[in-house]
């Protein structure tokens, strides 16, 4: 079976048996604070396992993207070294939610490996959780049990909660799961060892391919385990290993999904794979961190230098720096490739096909900067060897790495290479003081939730209002560093939460005899969190959640404008444009789109010119809630790549402008009032950033130009200031020609009167006066000077003020036997304590009050 097909029966397979097939959520993660990317095909339903919302089916199956580069799960040291780990691979997952439970979940699984993959039930092992003591729970017997039916019992083995107990995170919903491992080594291999004992022993031909996660237990924050109400199922099946035993491979690189991107790699670097260990390791690295790039790329997470984006940019950089190392490329390789890995995928996930373009253009150009710090990290390392040091610093490798991007892996081969090391010790110290300081800097500790009432908690229900009446549901407690607050969640609420780029709403909750203040809210997994400084002194009062109205409109308004803009630049530009991430603030909105050249100021001119008819024209609000997403699709509207959306949505039109959208906004664009464009700029490689101004912002801003102007025309006299400006800069320009014949003119002057003064030393014409020119004329008056006299050296200086100076010149035919100004300075500087040099024409010294008194004026002679 192919890939595409092995991918399908899954599907068809757990729809037969009544369960709803999904897309994959996005690999970029949005509404879960501790989560960067998706690795897992349970995170999306995270919100249902926490009982925060209720899923609206009970069976769900599907394929969802996942990347495993961060936090709990994180295999990108392994990849590439093994033919098995991955940072980005497909999990195939099915779930109950509160459904069948164990006995069903076994059943099919053993169904579809053994009848729909025909795989040979004699290489399947199944484990089970053996049980443990300290969390005070029993061995697993209802799954033993159940796989009874279908597998001898020699077959099963139990293990502890390391193999086969799963949990989310450090608390929260858990349970015990049975793992299917499958022994994909020969036939004599087999039968001189059995796979039994290989089971969980990192062999990489005897692995786990399907994890069934029980969960019917939570965690709370002690390490305390409490039995859940209702019970789940959540399984997960490494695709690429599925297909690995299906296409009769030994590694997942030689299925279909891999293949053609190696022999792409192969053609490219003229080398062979399955020849030299360390160019098949660089080609596995590059082609699986390719598939993480570019789908996190499609995904809407470019490379940065921050966060998820950082952690892009060092996978890539990886790949990069294992073709560099291995396979000799000198110059960007992995742009080139992504044509042949969309070709792969593209059907299953058309965000690559739709992108491909974008994706191209942001790998080219992060190659490219990366080759440079290359060269300069390369550049660096020559220098540390040749201090003439056996050891080099760990600080300083440390440095090359957290300062240049620079991996220590190939610090390390390329002073191998000239006989060096460095002192892994320290570089370590460093690395792990930073680690330190990033991670005190984050980590949040929750304390788990009290409940204060246990009403039905209903979501966001501010759209049409901005106060109403609340109780407080539950609270918690959290730590940062330097900070402690508090989480609120209400049974209902008025304030919108962080999301779609609107920020959180303020506000505050008033009882009879408080008034606590609100200063922000967010979503986490679907449960809307109140921040606080300071907890009510009753918590179980009735409260008024009032939102701050101001703020409320300003964000609304923004929010509205963002989708004109949208459109707008549509219109304008052209319909590749999308959006790639905004920010709506209650000052302020900023709208990221990709666009390969800059915006020119007519077009940045006909945006506003159009966002602002859209105003004028007072397009009213119309909201279309629960909205069947395909029928939201056959209406025209936008929807983004990297967004997760429901079977039914949320639309906002205004006109022809049609978004998805969850935020607040405005009942007519009326109330928008202005839009002004405040800066154009790029973000990355084909992505351009627009920041702008609405309503009372904008017309701040727009008056405080107009004063500026006002001011302007009171200072010209003329209501034309541009035609009064072109007048002062023409008069300048002939100011200045005057001003220059007057300099000449008084250079003259001076220049006689100096020579005037010249005294004969040592049969040179010398002449060392104190003289009244600024320190911006001295050079000219003394270019002048030297060309006016022959075998001459002039002294001149100013002791005026602070910004005294000596200026020494010396003509040509002095400069021939061997003068130089700049040595007579040197030596001046010294006598009258100031610094300072030049050439041997002309050199100057100062900056310090002087004192020039008869007798340095000739100690300066004596020097001649
Ligand atoms: N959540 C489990 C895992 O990631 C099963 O899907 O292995």
């Amino acid at each position: 079976m192919n890939s595409k097909e092995l991918r399908q029966s899954f599907l068809n397979f757990f729809e037969e048996k009544g369960h709803k097939i999904i897309p994959s959520a996005p690999i970029v993660v949005k509404n879960d604070p501790t989560l960067m990317f998706t690795n897992a095909g349970m995170n999306q339903f995270k919100n249902v396992f926490l009982g925060n919302s209720p899923s609206n089916y009970t069976r769900i199956a599907n394929s969802q993207k996942c990347l495993r580069v961060s936090g709990k799960h994180n295999d990108l040291e392994e990849v590439g070294l093994d033919t098995y780990h991955h940072t980005m691979f497909e999990m195939l997952g099915s779930w109950s939610f509160n459904d069948y439970f164990k006995q069903d979940s076994i059943d099919w699984a053993w169904e579809f490996l053994t009848k729909i993959c025909r795989l040979d039930e004699e290489r399947l092992y199944i484990t089970i959780f053996q049980g443990d003591k300290k969390d005070n729970i029993s061995k697993d017997k209802e799954s033993l049990e159940a796989w009874s039916k279908h597998v001898p019992n020699d077959r099963i083995i139990s293990f502890g909660k390391l193999d086969n107990f799963w949990e989310m995170g450090d608390s929260g919903p858990c349970g015990p799961c049975s793992e299917i491992h499958y022994d994909n080594r020969t036939k004599e291999e087999r039968s001189s060892l059995s796979g039994r004992d290989l089971v969980n022993q990192n062999h990489p031909e005897v692995i786990e391919i399907w994890n069934l996660v029980f969960i019917e237990y939570s965690r709370d924050s002690k390490g305390s385990l409490s039995k859940l109400p209702d019970s789940h199922v959540d399984t997960g099946m490494g695709f690429e290993r599925l297909c690995m035993i299906m296409q009769s491979c030994q590694s997942n690189y030689d299925t279909d999904l891999f293949k053609p991107i190696l022999n792409k790699i192969s053609i490219d670097s003229n080398t062979k794979y399955g020849v030299n260990e360390n160019n098949d390791i660089a080609m596995r690295v590059i082609s699986d961190h390719l598939r993480a790039v570019c789908f996190s790329i499609s995904d809407g997470q470019l490379p940065s230098n921050t966060k998820a984006g950082y952690v892009i940019r060092r996978i890539l950089r990886r790949a990069v720096r294992y073709g560099y190392t291995y396979l000799k490329f000198k110059k960007p390789f992995l742009y080139r490739l992504v044509d042949t890995f969309t070709e792969i995928m593209s059907e299953q996930f058309c965000e690559l096909s739709s992108q491909s373009k974008l994706i191209k253009e942001v790998i080219k150009q992060e190659e490219e900067s990366f080759f440079k710090t290359l060269e300069d990290g390369l550049r660096k390392i020559d220098l540390f060897s040749r201090q003439n040091q056996a050891q080099i610093s760990g600080a300083q490798v440390f440095e090359l790495y957290d300062t240049f991007g620079f991996p220590v892996d190939l610090t390390k081969l390329i002073l191998n290479e000239k006989g060096l090391s460095f002192d892994m010790k320290e570089f370590e110290n460093c690395m792990q003081k930073q680690k330190n300081r990033s991670k005190g800097a984050t980590k949040l500790i929750m304390d788990d939730w009290i409940t204060v009432h246990s009403k039905k908690e209903e979501s966001f229900i501010g759209y049409n209002k901005n106060e109403q009446d609340i109780s407080i549901n539950r609270y918690r407690k959290v730590k940062s560093k330097d900070n402690e607050f508090y989480q609120l969640v209400f049974d209902k609420t008025p304030f919108y939460p962080e999301g779609g780029g609107q920020v959180g709403e303020k506000g505050c909750i008033v009882s009879e005899i408080e008034s606590i203040e609100i200063y922000d809210t967010k979503k986490e997994n679907d449960l809307i969190l109140h921040f606080t400084k300071k907890l009510p002194k009753n918590l179980s009062s009735d409260f008024i959640a009032k939102v701050d109205i101001d703020k409320r409109k300003s964000s609304s308004r923004n929010h509205s404008a963002t989708h004109l803009l949208h459109e707008s630049l549509r219109e304008i530009l052209g319909n590749h444009i999308e959006q790639k991430g905004s920010l709506v603030e209650e000052e302020y909105l900023r709208f990221d789109f990709n666009h390969f050249n800059k915006v020119s100021s007519e077009d940045i001119d006909q945006l506003e010119n159009l966002v602002n008819k859209k105003i004028l024209n007072n397009l009213s609000l119309e909201e279309f809630i629960d909205l069947d997403i395909n029928e939201a699709k056959q209406m025209g509207a936008m929807m983004l790549f990297g967004e997760k959306y429901n079977e039914t949505v949320r639309m906002i039109q205004f006109g022809t402008s049609k978004e998805l959208c969850g935020g607040t906004h405005v009942q007519a664009t009326g109330e928008i009032g202005i839009f002004k464009i405040i800066n154009e700029t790029s973000i990355a490689s084909g992505i351009r950033r627009i920041e702008a101004l609405t309503g009372k912002e904008a017309f701040n801003y727009l008056k405080k130009e107009n004063n500026q102007l006002v001011k302007i025309k009171e200072m010209l006299k003329s209501q034309d200031p541009i035609k009064g400006i072109e007048k002062i800069l023409f008069q300048n320009k002939e100011n200045e020609k005057i001003i220059l014949e007057l300099k000449n003119e008084s250079f003259n002057q001076i220049v006689n009167k100096l020579k005037s003064k010249i005294e004969l030393i040592n049969n040179i014409n010398v002449i060392v006066e104190q003289i009244d020119v600024s320190k911006k004329d001295i050079k000219s008056l003394c270019m002048q000077l030297r060309k006016s006299h022959n075998n001459l050296i002039a002294i001149l200086i100013n002791a005026k003020n602070e910004n005294s100076f000596v200026a020494a010149c010396i003509t040509d035919d002095l400069i021939q036997k061997e003068f130089s100004a700049n040595d007579l300075i040197q030596k001046i500087g010294q006598l009258i304590n100031v610094k300072g040099g030049g050439g041997a024409p002309f050199s100057i010294a100062g900056g310090a009050q002087l004192n020039i008194t008869d007798s340095v004026i000739s100690n300066i002679k004596s020097l001649i």
